[in-house]
């Protein structure tokens, strides 16, 4: 039986936000969110969240899910809060305490910690550190043995010399939580309901303590103020970045990335600096991202090139296609292999075939594109009415001219070509020929430049 009780009901006041600091994001996802994930892998039986300050709008961001919660209002303490929590755990086996600013934590350093807890033994998440201040202190006896958890406000100051410090991690015998809670005292510096205390309970009552250290440092940190925020949020997308080159991506610089989401990468992708992931992307082996691009929900094939400053949304891209500079994609797009968008081209909701090409200003919305068209710069696809959208359909091996309104619905036919200029309000034959507005052009010999008034 393992219960896990996370903690969340810290008011964050030095965020100075609206927000609660729980759902303060990492890498695009709430920190509680990465704590509660971190927990799930551990297949808890049970899961309590003690929340406080900004409750509702903490449990609104959690709907529908499979564990309880606890209100701990007002907030006397880490050990009064883990009281709140008591009705709802399970006797037997053992109960995981995890914080929700502290969302780094690994799920093979607590399953490490939880496998010590196991035969009636309290284990205690410590880690000896370079800056202990402020931090809760490991006191040992002369035999090493741990005795007490002493809190920076409460230390000597011998005792501020310590540099083991608790990481607030702890695993404890559900039945020996339940009995030692209800001794613990506020008489410490902060009239706090101190969970710490437990330590020295255990020690008293002769069970055995295990003080196993996180693998990395980096996972017992918190977040109390925006800049911890971003300093996490930099160690997170380290890793990602550190993993991702580990399985043959190449990084122009690990430290210019973002990964908002999960990004799966064949190998010999190639990403330049300051590229932002977010939802689920695929990028198949060989692609090739230019800088500053921003891909979400996205499947690119293989050796497909998106080039600076792209913007690509919800769309599936076949292999060997050139995207970009300056191409924005929305979602619902499909484009086949060997695809050609160039800048500032923007197309939402269209199918485009093989070896298409828009290279230059265009828009492209609600259209099916055959196989081999060339649309020319600055073509229009009018796929709105004012009230309803409408489809565009252009058949294989069509050319469209520069300065094109296609006026949906439409259907332009297979090896049509469209002149420079032309406004398609009509459906357009398959079998060749080329479609235009007559218009005339005049010359007028005697217009002057207007000259400006002095
Ligand atoms: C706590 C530990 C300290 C440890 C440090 C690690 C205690 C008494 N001290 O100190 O030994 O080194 O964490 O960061 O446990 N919380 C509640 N309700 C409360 C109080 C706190 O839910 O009434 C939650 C907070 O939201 C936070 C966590 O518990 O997630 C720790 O609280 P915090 O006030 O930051 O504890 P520290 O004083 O830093
Ligand atoms: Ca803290």
């Amino acid at each position: 039986m393992l219960n896990i009780v996370i903690l969340a009901a810290g008011q964050g006041k030095r965020m100075k936000s609206a927000l609660p600091k729980v759902l303060h994001p990492i890498a695009g996802k709430a920190m509680l969110a990465h704590v509660i994930a971190t927990a799930n892998k551990l297949k808890p039986d049970y899961i309590c969240i003690v929340y406080g300050h900004g409750g509702e709008q903490v449990r609104a961001a959690f709907p529908g899910e499979h564990f309880t919660w606890a209100l701990q209002d007002p907030q006397h303490g880490t050990g009064h809060a883990v009281m709140q929590a008591v009705p709802q755990l399970h006797p037997g086996g053992v109960t995981l305490i995890l914080y929700g600013d502290v969302p780094l934590i690994t799920e093979s350093t607590l399953a490490a910690l939880v496998a010590a807890a196991s035969s009636g033994k309290l284990a205690w998440l410590t880690q000896v550190v370079a800056n202990p201040a402020g931090l809760g202190r490991i006191v040992r006896d002369l035999q090493g043995h741990v005795q007490a958890i002493v809190e920076d406000k409460d230390a000597t100051p011998k005792q501020k010399q310590i540099a083991e410090i608790n990481s607030g991690f702890v695993a404890c015998p559900t039945e020996r939580l339940m009995k030692w809670l209800p001794k613990l005292d506020n008489n410490n510096a902060q009239r706090e309901y101190y969970l710490t205390d437990l330590l020295a309970m255990a020690v008293a009552d002769g069970v055995v303590v295990e003080t196993p250290h996180a693998a990395h440092d980096w996972e017992i940190l918190g977040v109390n103020s925006r800049d911890q925020l971003a300093q996490l949020g930099r160690i997170f997308q380290l890793n990602v970045a550190n993993e991702l080159m580990a399985c043959g991506v190449s990084l122009a610089d690990p430290a210019r990335l973002d990964i908002r989401g999960t990004l799966m990468c064949d190998a010999d992708v190639s990403i330049d600096v300051n590229c932002v992931f977010e939802g689920a992307v695929r990028l198949a082996a060989g692609v090739r991202i230019g800088p500053n691009c921003v891909i979400r929900d996205c499947t690119i094939g293989a050796n497909t090139e998106i080039l600076p400053f792209s913007c690509l949304e919800g769309a599936d891209i076949g292999a060997n296609a050139r995207i970009g500079p300056f191409t924005r994609i929305r979602p619902g797009t499909k484009l086949a292999d060997d695809v050609h968008l160039g800048n500032f081209v923007e197309v939402k909701a269209s199918d485009i075939g093989i070896g298409s090409k828009a290279n230059h200003l265009s828009y492209i919305g609600d259209t099916t594109v055959g196989t081999k068209v060339n649309i020319g710069a600055g073509t229009i696809v009018c796929n709105y009415d004012g009230v309803n959208k409408h489809r565009t359909i252009i058949e294989d091996s069509v050319h469209i001219g520069s300065d094109v309104q296609l006026i949906a619905p439409v259907t332009i036919g297979k090896d049509a070509d469209i002149g420079a200029g032309t406004t398609v309000w009509k459906d357009v034959p398959a079998g060749g020929g080329i479609t235009l507005n007559p218009k005339t052009q005049v010359h007028k010999s005697d217009w002057k430049r207007p000259i400006k008034k002095k």
